[in-house]
């Protein structure tokens, strides 16, 4: 299977990174040392909130109680509980870390 990637839109200079087999986004962000809150890593808290800019995540059989209807629609996912389904573009962590 061919390995997707995970472009980081708010770091300057951009940066990718390659999504690990089996990871959730988050566990993948966390691993490369990438600064995001979380916290429940269920889906359920909604504390890991992130802009998907382009690109398909995949929840598998979890469901996002997390995130509500405004943050569907304006793009938000969930990334403790999200695979990549192809590369994707993310954008700042909504929450952030003090
Ligand atoms: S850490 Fe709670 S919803 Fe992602």
């Amino acid at each position: 299977m061919q390995k997707k990637r995970i472009g980081l839109s708010f770091l300057n200079p951009e940066q990718e990174l390659i999504h690990g087999q089996g990871d959730t986004v988050l566990e993948t962000l966390v691993k490369h040392g990438i600064p995001i809150k979380h916290a429940c890593t269920n889906g359920v808290c909604g504390v890991c909130l992130t802009p998907l800019l382009s690109g398909e995540i995949d929840y598998a059989e979890k469901q996002p109680h997390g995130l509500n209807d405004k943050e569907k629609q304006n793009g938000y996912f969930l990334p403790c509980i999200a695979a990549c389904k192809t590369d994707i573009v993310i954008g700042k962590p909504k929450v952030t870390l003090r």
